[in-house]
Parts: C-alpha cells; structure tokens; sequence
C-alpha cells in the first residue's frame, strides 16, 4: 500500500509512537507533546496500557477525535484489580519489561504498513524510564528518541547516581553538602536528593539506596544511546543543568512547558487525560472567594499519607485562617478518606475549606483566587504553577520532588521548601510565607512573564519544538 502523504502531497508523512510511563504524571505531559506534534501536522499514536485506556473511555467526554492521532494499548500484564499504586511501582515495572515490552514489540512490527488511513510508524518517543522502549525500537528499525517527564535538574542528579554512591554521597538524608552533581555544588543538600516513595506517615531517614533509585540512574545513562532527549523544561529555567547534560546525550530538546501548546504559545487545546473525573464544582466555589485568598492543596496523583500528616496538614492550614480547596483521592490516606473528611468538616466547616477528589488543576492555578499552592513539587504541577506564577509549599514525597523543591526555594526562590517535615507550626509559617511575602510573588510573576516569552512565537522553547519536528521528518 502506499503512504498517505504529507500536506505537500509528495513526502511520506511522519508518524509518531508516543509511548508514557503508564502513570498521569507521565501520561498528562507526553499527552501535551502528542498535541504539539499534532498541531505540527504530524502523525501520532499514542500507547496507553489497556487498564488505563479503559479509565480513560469510562469518563463523559473521552473523545479524541483529531484526525491524525490514533490511541492504541497494551496490556500492562498485572491483573485487572491490582492498585498500582505507589507502593507497587516494582511491579508495574517488571510486568511493563516482560508483558508490555513483548506486545509493543508486536505493535511496533504490525505498525510498519498503513493501518486505518494512518502511515507506517516512522519514529518513537518512549518515556525514558522505560529504557527497553528505546532498545525495541531500535532493534525492529524504527528510530527512537527519550522523553524524560521530569525536571533538567533531576536527571542530571541522576545521571550523577553512580558519582554520588562512589562519593558517599547518596543516600544518606542530611544538611550536608554534595559535591557530585556538577553545577549544584553550593546549595545542594544530601536530603534534597532523590528518594524511594516511603510508605505513609514513616521516619524520614530511613532511606536506603533503593534498587529503583539505582535503577532510575542506569535509565538516565541509557537515554544518552537514544537518537535525542527530549525534557520539559525551558532554557531560562534550566539552562546551568541543561548545559550539564547536553555531552552526555546525542542532541537535547527543551520543548517546556508543554501543558501550553509550545508551537503556538496559545493555551494548549488538548484534551485531558485524567485518569480521575474532574470535579469542577470547586470553581464556582473559587469564584465566590476574594483574590488571593485561598490555598490550593494537592500532591499529586501518587503521594499517600497517614492520618496524623494529614492532621498536622490540617491544623497548620487552619490556623493560618485562609480558605483552601484540598484534593484528597479517594487512595490518599492511608486508611481511607471518610474519617479524614470528617476530620475536615470538624475542624474548618464548609466555608474554609473545599474538598474534592480530583481538581481540574489547570483552571484552579490560574483563578485569581488562588494566592499560594502547597504542592509535592512534581515537575508538571511545578510547571503549571511556575507558568501562571503562583507562589508554592513544598512538602515532597519521593523521587525528582526532592531536588525540585529546593530549586524552587533557593534557586528560583518562588516558593518555600518544607522537605518532607510535616508538623503544623511549619505548615503554617510556610503558608503565611509564601501567600504573604511580596519577594516571592515578584519571583513567581517574573518567572511566569519569562515562560510566557519561551512558549511565544521565536521564544525558546517553541524553537525548540519546531527544532523537533524537523528532526523527526529527517528520520524518515
Ligand atoms: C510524578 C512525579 O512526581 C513527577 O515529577 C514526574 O514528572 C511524573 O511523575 P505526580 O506525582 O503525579 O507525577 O505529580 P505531577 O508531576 O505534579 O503530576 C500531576 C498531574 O496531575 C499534574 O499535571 C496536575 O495538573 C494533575 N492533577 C493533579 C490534576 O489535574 N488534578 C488534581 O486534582 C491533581
């Protein structure tokens, strides 16, 4: 069969796999690629896993319905009532290696014809965690490029894993300097290091080298095999890391933040890709609060904690006696969410306090009502908040959170790092910091002005993305 053909109506046209980690920090920001290729005039299917194909088709408004991308899954290889959750992410990496690598190599195969009016495959971009997506491209003939979800400033500390372990260095959570990650010399801290999920309300230094942390630096190395990185950063965010990563790889893309479409600079038209139903209710709750009023709280879609932290949380909110809208996933405390909302209505009543299991995060950053945003410091909802230069609180959990929190504190200085300290009187002092200190908001706004300038027409990042294109209609 012959290929359907580009626009020019002569050149094969460039089709793209778009391969996530299948988890919504993944999911939600190579979603916001696949729409920048789109956009792009590009061909792009996009692998889900079975599972989260079908939480994804069984909320009201599913439809993806641009002519050119195609969703396609796989299976996952865990049973259907397995939580994958975060304290089983092992698992879903063994059964992602084994099961899911075998069916996307089959796919890969079958998807070198034409299939339903879509060309042959004629490149991928795999979720750089999962190295073996490289390796199987490759080897059936399709050239691969890795996206790494997280922070410049992250991968670089895990491109510097085996350094670190060689010096000492990692794990070991303390005030004390590291020396092994290049750049980072004279503010980075052992505790601002990457760290395994710990199980909910444990001690914070009881942290060992976690074979998924050594695991997470060996994939970082490899990406460097791959034809191109692709990171959701920009250059005046990340620029010193950026610099320090480049050698390593064979050519690096800084495409972010690509929850706005970086082609256009315009406010990205995709789709969501929640995994969760949108509770948007809370809006109109927004609506009737005063500007800059109110504390959003939200730690992503894999932290979980205990009841005491989610008590200590609490009480240090209500004393700062601003109003907050709390997501709370029905998963999020361990134990379960109905004495925790009890525990909200007791303690703060309807007025201070709006509780909904899932937020349209997006629209809620960029409320006027919204003053300060106490987050995890995962790399998108640090992104979104950076992008519409709301102050933040960050209290980490696990992974890149650790080394992006303490960027937002003492490097870009637009919101303050509470680590992993959970204690009410610390809650409180940061929440009053950050919704009231006029240097942080003139940070957090001049950071925003900045982004706005990398996704606009001729800024950096929508460079980037056109730098991007390109290079994937030369791999044809
Ligand atoms: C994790 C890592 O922490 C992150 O750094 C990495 O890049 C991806 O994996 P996660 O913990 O889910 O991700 O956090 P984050 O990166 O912040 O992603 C959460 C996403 O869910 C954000 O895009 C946010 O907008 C969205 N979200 C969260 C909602 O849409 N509604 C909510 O109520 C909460």
């Amino acid at each position: 069969t012959r290929s359907p053909t580009a626009s020019a109506g002569m050149e094969p046209a460039a089709h793209v796999l778009v391969f996530p980690w299948p988890l919504q920090g993944h999911i939600n920001c190579m979603h916001h690629l696949a729409t920048a290729l789109l956009d792009a005039g590009l061909h792009v299917t996009f692998l889900h896993t079975h599972h989260n194909l079908r939480r994804l088709a069984t909320k009201p408004a599913p439809a993806l319905s641009q002519p050119r991308l195609r969703l396609l899954s796989i299976p996952d290889g865990l049973p259907e009532d397995h939580p994958r959750s975060v304290a089983h992410l092992n698992d879903l990496m063994d059964s992602m290696r084994t099961t899911g690598s075998a069916a996307y190599r089959a796919l890969l195969l079958a998807s070198s014809s034409n299939k339903d009016g879509h060309p042959p495959v004629t490149c991928v971009i795999a979720d750089g965690v999962m190295a073996f997506a490289v390796d199987v491209a490759e080897e059936v003939g399709v050239p691969a490029i890795a996206f790494r979800t997280a922070s410049a400033c992250s991968f670089l500390t895990y491109l510097s894993v085996r350094r670190l372990v060689e010096l000492g260095e990692f794990p070991f959570p303390s005030d004390q300097p590291v020396s092994g990650v290049p750049g980072m010399e004279g503010f980075l801290r052992r505790r601002d290091l990457p760290r395994a999920p710990r199980p909910a309300g444990s001690a914070t230094d009881d942290c060992g080298v976690d074979p998924m942390l050594l695991n997470m630096g060996e994939c970082t190395v490899h990406s460097g095999e791959a034809r191109a990185l692709i990171l959701n950063t920009s250059a005046s965010m990340e620029g010193p890391a950026l610099a320090q990563i480049a050698p390593h790889m064979r050519d690096v893309f800084s495409v972010g933040p690509l929850h706005v479409a970086a082609g256009t600079g315009t406010k990205s038209t995709a789709p969501t890709a929640s995994l969760w139903r949108e509770d948007d209710g809370c809006m109109a709750w927004l609506d009737g609060q005063q500007d800059r009023s109110v504390v959003y709280v939200s730690l992503g879609s894999l932290t979980v904690i205990s009841e005491e932290q989610l008590a200590e949380f609490l009480s240090g909110l209500a004393a700062t006696g601003y109003a907050f809208l709390w997501v709370l996933r029905p998963d999020m405390v361990a134990g379960g969410t109905t004495t925790s909302l009890a525990a909200v209505k007791t303690l703060v009543g309807e007025k201070q306090a709006r509780v909904v299991h899932w937020a349209p995060q997006r629209d809620v950053l960029r409320h006027p009502a919204v003053g300060c945003f106490l987050t995890h410091a995962g790399w998108n909802s640090t992104l979104e908040a950076a992008y519409e230069g709301v102050p933040m609180v960050c209290w980490t959990f696990f992974g890149d959170q650790l080394i992006n929190s303490r960027f937002v504190d003492t490097v870009w200085r637009t919101g303050v790092d509470i680590k992993d300290v959970c204690d009410k009187a610390v809650v409180e002092k940061a929440v009053r910091e950050a919704m009231e200190s006029a240097e942080i908001r003139a940070a957090a706004q001049a950071m925003a002005r900045q982004l706005r300038l990398d996704v606009a027409d001729g800024g950096s990042s929508s460079s980037e993305i056109k730098r991007l294109v390109a290079f994937i209609r030369d791999l044809l």
